[in-house]
């Protein structure tokens, strides 16, 4: 790719190399895949996939156009519990002997693959297996329908290679092409320009021609119907949740108006969103052209959208500009975290957004609570140590809310006009790049410090980012809205009664803030008087739902148990699950059920859930 930026050496200075054969591009080390891409890496991948949902498997051809350099002899890729079944180059069908490395938990297997002089692509024929992370296939009463399976992928961030044979590691960027059949009457959709009806044959062709990294191939299949919502925008879900989906998410072609007045043109044509089934482990995955989403965003109200706002955002910080590896996760996060909430802002108002850093404000204290004083400390650093480790395990509110923070802190120091500026120039010359932590912190000093040393001094940007904790320098962000809701949630605990509150109007949030103010002091006679007054056990919103039932279980409010129990039934995202399953291992009430019902609940959640679940049970 002509005119790309590529990162020299492990301590990535970053320097303009036009990356073709004479000169190949160098990339960072990345500790999360085996691939040696200096030395020979993929660039187009044509995949051919077959998808049984009685086996329960997809079958798979991956074609990948590939660069050599010219002292290697050897191709790696990435793959996890993925059946290898034969090699070819790309031109014959001659079996090549492909060796797969020792398995690793964690990274799975490299595939080994020996190349001769002037080979430009490589045939690799393979199925999935049951163990194949990324994927998760839902039998019929787990969908809205009840009458068809149904599969989806979540890749992020290293379980693309249990679905696909790959270079598994973000700083690697390919084009694709799909082609991908399916039982008749059912939709596949992927990561790329997608189909809006059903094939009468089930083959759907696919083509993303923007290069983007493994974690955001997806894929889905099930029976599926499309809506448009404007000229860019539309939704895909199950027949049965379509109009409630599509009532939801009528403002998403404002906010992509909105995204790019902040940051620059959108630039993947389309931008449509697919509400799964509940099992979904996340609120939403980016993945390019088409934004996988949970189910639980449907409030019938639109409330919560800003999650739609944020997986927006990626197509810019993420998907456009993306992490070089996971230790450098907060430059996908904390942009996108300060991007959405600069979308929420121009579409409903500043206090608004402000509501929204007060609540990611309390989130971040509370994680660096649980983190204090253990050997997780280190985790609470901008730059992550992931080295040997799950990047998982490096998923928490520090990436996002910590560097929501840091950003917020520079556009407050240079002011809101030199930092647009700055992050349209950050986002257009790194364009379709994979950037460190360290390229961010040159590109600072170049374009906003070299003018102002003082600026420099009052950032505290090095503590920020290498140092764990809140350097000293964070200013809490505050909300005229919110404080009048702690006023109403401290008339409360002294007595009040809940039907003199004024809640005239609260949005969702001003709900969570009050909930929150309240979480720990309640009785169960105050919540069962909150209840007659507002009804939070039967809420339709998840967000109050979660906290109302975090409540009830620890004050044994038991008039929400059935409804709690339902809940865990059926929904599987991770952010709403851990917290439950933590308070009910802490609850007489529970403790002696818990392990059960998880073993009930379990084979609803995706493989992302269970894991971390798994975790937190057996404990
Ligand atoms: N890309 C993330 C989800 C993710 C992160 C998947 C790391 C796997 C590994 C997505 O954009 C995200 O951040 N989702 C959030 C919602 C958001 C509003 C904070 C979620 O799912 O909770
Ligand atoms: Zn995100």
């Amino acid at each position: 790719m002509a005119g790309c930026v590529v990162i020299i050496g492990c301590q990535s200075k970053p320097s303009k190399v036009t990356n073709n054969l004479a000169q190949p591009a160098i990339y960072v080390h990345d500790p999360h895949s085996y691939a040696q891409p200096n030395k020979a890496v993929v660039k187009h991948l044509n995949l051919e996939l077959e998808v049984s949902f009685e086996k329960q498997q997809i079958a798979g051809i991956a074609t990948w156009e590939i660069e050599v350099s010219s002292n290697t002899d050897t191709i790696i890729f990435d793959t996890h519990h993925l059946k290898i079944d034969k090699v070819t180059s790309g031109t014959s069908d001659e079996p090549i002997t492909f060796t797969l490395g020792p398995y690793d938990e964690i990274l799975g297997q490299p595939l080994y693959i020996p190349i001769t002089q002037g080979i430009s692509s490589i045939r690799i024929f393979y199925h999935t297996t049951p163990e194949s992370a990324a994927l998760q296939w839902l039998q019929p009463e787990q969908t809205a329908g009840k009458k068809h399976p149904f599969l989806y992928t979540q890749s992020q961030a290293i379980l693309a290679r249990s679905w696909v044979p790959v270079q598994d590691s973000p700083g690697i960027r390919f084009t694709y092409r799909a082609n991908v059949k399916t039982p008749r009457g059912y939709l596949a959709l992927m990561s790329a320009r997608n189909p809006q009806k059903v094939s009468t044959d089930g083959v759907y062709q696919f083509v993303q021609p923007k290069p983007i990294p493994s974690y955001l191939l997806a894929l889905s299949v099930g029976v599926m119907e499309f809506k448009m919502l404007g000229e860019r925008c539309g939704v895909y879900a199950e027949p049965e949740v379509l109009n409630q989906a599509a009532f939801e998410l009528e403002d998403m072609e404002k906010m992509l108006n909105a995204a790019e007045k902040l940051y620059g043109p959108y630039i993947w044509e389309r931008y449509d969103v697919l509400v799964l089934p509940p099992s979904f482990p996340f609120g939403g995955m980016e993945n390019p052209m088409l934004t996988f989403a949970t189910p639980t965003i449907l409030a019938g109200d639109k409330s919560l959208t800003s999650l739609i706002a944020h997986e927006m955002a990626h197509s810019w910080s993420g998907n456009l500009v993306t992490n070089a590896t996971w230790n450098d996760f907060w430059l996908n996060e904390g942009f996108t975290v300060y991007f959405e909430r600069r979308i929420m802002e121009r579409l409903y108002g500043k206090d608004y957004a402000e509501m929204l850093a007060v609540l990611g404000h309390q989130d971040l204290i509370n994680t660096l609570k649980q983190l204090q004083d253990s050997e997780e400390w280190q985790d609470t650093r901008l730059k992550l140590t992931l080295n040997g480790r799950d990047p998982d395990d490096g998923v928490s509110d520090i990436a996002y809310e910590k560097g929501y923070a840091l950003l917020v802190t520079l556009e407050k120091i240079v002011g809101r006009k030199r930092w647009d500026a700055f992050l349209n120039r950050w986002f257009t010359e790194h364009a379709f790049t994979s950037v460190t932590t360290e390229q961010f912190v040159d590109f600072v000093h170049h374009h906003l410090f070299r003018k102002n040393s003082e600026w420099d001094k009052k950032s505290n940007l090095h503590a920020w980012i290498y140092e764990p904790g809140m350097p000293t320098n964070y200013q809490p962000p505050t909300s005229v809205r919110l404080d009048s809701v702690a006023a109403q949630a401290m008339a409360f605990l002294h007595g009040k009664p809940a039907t003199d509150l004024s809640v005239k109007n609260w949005t969702s949030q001003e709900w969570q803030y009050f909930l929150r103010q309240i979480n720990k002091q309640l009785t169960a006679d105050q919540m069962e008087q909150l209840d007659r007054a507002f009804h939070f056990t039967t809420t339709g919103n998840s967000e109050i739902a979660v906290l109302w039932f975090e409540s009830a279980i620890m004050h044994h409010y038991t008039a929400a148990y059935p409804a709690i129990e339902n809940f865990l039934k059926h929904v599987g995202r991770r952010k709403f699950l851990v917290p439950l399953y933590t308070a009910m291992i802490q609850s007489t009430d529970w403790q002696n059920r818990v392990k059960e019902l998880y073993q009930h609940a379990r084979k609803n959640y995706h493989t992302v859930s269970c894991k971390t679940l798994d975790e937190l049970l057996h404990s």
